[in-house]
């Protein structure tokens, strides 16, 4: 009997990085998923996005797993389309027991000059980061309600919640946000036993951080920098030795809050960071 058996879980930016990682494991332990994901680039972020195929590819990993999965694209800005993924899912699985709030994007890193440009690229990583999650839970709660069997919500925020590291542009302030989100929705919906946590990583291997653009960003100063630098650097911020830690990492910590074994879980902030919250 898996972890989370006969549940469904929602999960956002499933496409790759964490929340593949997230359906997949979740699927591993019993989860039917409904899967959403913008798959395109966003204007102002500078690295690559997610592709339609990177979704193929989660629906192809969860359904290996003899689990079902109700992928749709979908934009965590859009109401509209979150919710008629949520509705698509509910009419094929039946369901709806976990919300894995993770989509998120990183503004520019290049220093921005003009204060105009730099209030939208603010206003769309909190639109992305922060709105995005709100209108997620939003779109999902009745349906965690009404499914009756309580109920798990895990917001992904960051190391970039507890602890101002300059990740800037609105990355590190939507991220302190979802602290008092998800605080407010475990006030909101503990009469219906559903739990409401924020994860908090540190550096994850994911194409978010794993790109040229973050490496430059990271290393500029450093002549021909190489992999071992970028490891140098991406380590400075954990307490334990290490540059970052895997996507599966995470997975098991989203899997922990969202089974029973956590049930009595709920308002926290936890901390998947080798330290770096108390370095
Ligand atoms: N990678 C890290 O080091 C790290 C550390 C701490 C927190 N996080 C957070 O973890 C979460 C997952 O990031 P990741 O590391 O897997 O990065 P990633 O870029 O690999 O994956 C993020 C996914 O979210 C999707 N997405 C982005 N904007 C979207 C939107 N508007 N609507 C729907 N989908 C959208 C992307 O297309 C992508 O598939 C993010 O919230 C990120 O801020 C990442």
């Amino acid at each position: 009997m898996g972890r989370v058996e006969g549940k469904v879980a929602f999960v956002t930016g499933a496409a790759r990085g964490q929340g593949r990682s997230h359906a997949v494991r979740l699927a591993e332990e019993g989860a039917d998923i409904i899967a959403v994901d913008l798959c395109a680039q966003i204007d102002g972020v500078p690295y690559p996005m997610s592709v339609p195929e990177d979704l193929d590819e989660t629906v192809r990993q969860v359904e290996a797993l003899d689990r079902r999965i109700v992928a749709r694209v979908a934009d965590v800005r859009d109401v509209a389309g979150l919710a008629g993924a949520v509705a698509d899912g509910l009419a094929e699985l039946g369901r709806l027991d976990i919300v894995c709030a993770n989509a998120g994007i990183l503004g520019p890193y290049r220093e921005i000059r003009d204060v105009g440009e730099r209030v939208a690229l603010f206003e769309q990583v909190v639109d992305v980061n922060l709105t995005g999650v709100f209108r997620t839970v939003e779109v999902a709660k009745q349906a965690l309600i009404d499914s009756g069997g309580g109920g798990s919500v895990v917001i992904t925020s960051s190391l970039a919640g507890l602890r101002a590291i300059g990740v800037r542009g609105g990355y590190t302030e939507a991220k302190h946000g979802l602290v008092g989100l998800a605080r407010t929705y475990a006030r909101e919906l503990a009469p219906h036993m559903i739990r409401v946590n924020s994860i908090h990583p540190t550096n994850v291997a994911t194409p978010m951080i794993l790109n040229d653009e973050t490496a430059r960003a990271f290393l500029s100063g450093i002549e021909a920098p190489g992999e071992k630098d970028v490891e140098r650097a991406l380590s400075f911020l954990n307490l334990l030795p290490i540059p970052y830690v895997e996507a599966r990492d995470i997975s098991n910590a989203v899997l922990w809050l969202a089974s029973d074994e956590a049930r009595y879980v709920t308002g926290v902030a936890l901390p998947v960071d080798a330290g770096a919250a108390i370095k």
